[in-house]
């Protein structure tokens, strides 16, 4: 950044920048083609940020970082690390922590009586990000991508409440400060119940919600959702305001960066297992999810020294806890018929808490997996929930006779919704429905994809709502969507359409006429043509005239 830029410089640049990128992005959303590559357009978002950043109180109104779409849809700009964002290594038992310390030991050359001090803190489950501080400003944010370059998140990244736009006086002029970005267990309960209410689908768990919440492209909608940072290290920093790790986690906390309240040192292996165990026993109660302990050599003189391995420091390691495991009774198995007509079965529980949380449902892949674990309704079950994961059937443990006195499972040959024959194509294990759009659950699901967010991105018109007019006949095929305002009289008298809601619906429906081509070729819902594929189709041949 220019350091000799002026206010009014600053502010005489922001007001052209502001003019430019709404004029790109309307050009690119609508349709005309765009008239500057997303490179330049990306150039000029990152620039106006960086002036945001270094001149806050000049912001505009129209800011161009607060647009809705204003960014192209090929996604975020790329931020080379000033220093690779590593990963840790793994332990799983307490041997293995002990094996961490005896490694250390040996490739400093301590003997048995030197004291090898570390830090503990919990690991907690959500995406790292690193925040970059030139001056006392915050310039930029990044995901941690490959390691070596990540995703520019800045403008999402300023609108973490959490995190400080600047910096006191003290702070060195280059800091990254690297840390978690997670979702708390509450806010993501209620953020998923808000999903669910408006039709969206559920976000798997909290890792997955503040991945999702920090990657998009429209910064409203990550303001709008409850993320939150903790800092646990760091990239480049000019000057080091510490000898240890616990010395620069305190200088971070000074300078107002969350820190974890449970970070302590231990001076032995025994005292970070202490720790460990102590951690475990609260996690359940812990208002976020954390999936293990990191130990990290406290003195920064060794830590330059061991250096890294691969991808990972030898300074570092993360003592992972167990999957959490219960035993519950297999109710039931669904069906359910997606998109393009392939039926995944789904284990219907009884109620069981898994580590804290509350099991209903569980994965049970496909039918190849149910006849080789040979799984039978009314089975007591082994579930597991692991981390990032949605809860899995693990294998039936009931008593043999009881088991013997089920009947075996049998995979439906028609499809639950439809009746169709249900078909594998050869080499796959999915069974299809071959009902096509005759088949409810199939254009039902089509429909969902159609209106889905990277698809025509109708608001307000979700799945109960897709069920619902389906059911009513108002709504048959995507087509039907644009002729919905033929029934407003019809949606005027249901209970619980209030004449605002409709209005809002009906603006929400004419808004997404005319949208991209890529959008609207993905929405099709093809199969093989996800977003990508779309994007390139969509480059290749501008429209629908020069494709068909
Ligand atoms: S230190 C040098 N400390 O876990 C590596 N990482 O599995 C820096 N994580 O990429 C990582 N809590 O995103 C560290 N207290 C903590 C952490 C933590 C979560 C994440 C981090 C890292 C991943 C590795």
């Amino acid at each position: 950044m220019d350091k000799t830029l002026t206010e009014a410089e600053a502010a005489a640049e922001m007001a052209t920048l502001a003019q430019q990128i709404a004029l790109h992005s309307a050009h690119y959303h609508g349709a005309d083609a765009p008239v500057i590559t997303d490179a330049e357009y990306d150039a000029l978002v990152r620039r106006n940020a960086a002036l945001e950043a270094k001149f806050p109180h000049l912001i505009r109104a129209d800011s161009p970082s607060a647009i809705v779409g204003a960014a192209p849809a090929s996604g975020f700009g790329k931020i080379v690390h000033a220093r690779p964002m590593l990963s840790l290594d793994n332990a799983f038992e307490d041997g293995d922590v002990a094996a961490f310390v005896t490694k250390v030991r040996r490739f400093l050359l301590l003997d048995a009586e030197t004291l090898v001090r570390l830090t503990a803190e919990p690991k907690i489950d959500g995406l790292s990000a690193s925040l970059r501080y030139e001056n006392g400003v915050l310039v930029s944010g990044a995901t941690r991508g490959d390691g070596t370059t990540g995703e520019d998140v800045t403008a999402n990244i300023r609108t973490l409440a959490d995190i400080p736009h600047t910096l006191p006086a003290d702070a060195p002029d280059v800091v990254e400060v690297r840390g978690e970005v997670y979702m708390a267990k509450d806010d993501f309960l209620a953020l998923n119940a808000a999903q669910a209410a408006n039709g969206d689908k559920p976000f798997a768990n909290p890792r997955n919600a503040a991945a999702g919440s920090l990657r998009q492209l429209d910064v409203g909608v990550t303001r709008a959702r409850p993320l939150r940072f903790f800092a646990h290290g760091w990239g480049e920093l000019s000057a080091v305001p510490a000898d240890t790790q616990a010395g620069v986690m305190a200088a971070f906390a000074r300078w107002s960066f969350p820190v974890s309240d449970r970070l302590v040192t231990c001076d032995s292996v025994d005292a970070a297992l202490a720790v460990y165990r102590d951690i475990e026993t609260v996690r359940a109660d812990l208002p976020f999810d954390i999936d293990g302990v990191v130990y990290k050599v406290d003195r920064l003189d060794w830590q330059d020294r061991l250096g890294q391995v691969a991808r990972s420091p030898r300074w570092a390691i993360a003592h992972k806890f167990p999957a959490e495991k219960a035993v519950t009774r297999l109710l039931a198995i669904d069906i359910q018929v997606g998109r393009t007509g392939v039926l995944t079965p789904v284990a219907r529980l009884e109620p069981v808490g898994v580590g804290g949380v509350i099991v209903t449902n569980a994965t049970l892949h496909n039918a190849d997996e149910i006849a080789r674990q040979g799984l039978r309704v009314g089975d007591l079950v082994r579930v597991q929930r692991a981390g990032d994961v949605i809860p899995q059937v693990l294998g039936w443990v009931t008593p043999a006779a009881e088991h013997d006195a089920l009947d075996d499972y049998a995979f439906p040959t028609a499809c639950p919704d439809c009746g169709s024959h249900v078909d594998s194509e050869a080499g796959e294990v999915a069974r299809r429905c071959t009902g096509g759009l005759i088949c409810p659950a199939q254009r039902i699901e089509r429909l969902r994809h159609f209106v889905s967010r990277h698809a025509f991105d109708i608001e307000g018109l979700g799945a109960e709502r897709i069920e619902l007019f389906v059911a009513e006949g108002l709504i048959e095929r995507p087509g039907d969507i644009f002729r919905l305002h033929t029934h407003r009289d019809t949606l005027l008298a249901w209970r619980g359409f209030k004449d605002k809601s409709v209005e809002n619906l009906l603006a929400a429906i004419e808004a997404r006429r005319d949208i991209g081509f890529d959008r609207f070729l993905f929405g099709l819902g093809i199969r093989h043509i996800g977003e990508v594929t779309a994007r390139d189709l969509a480059r290749a041949f501008g429209d629908w005239p020069a494709f068909s």
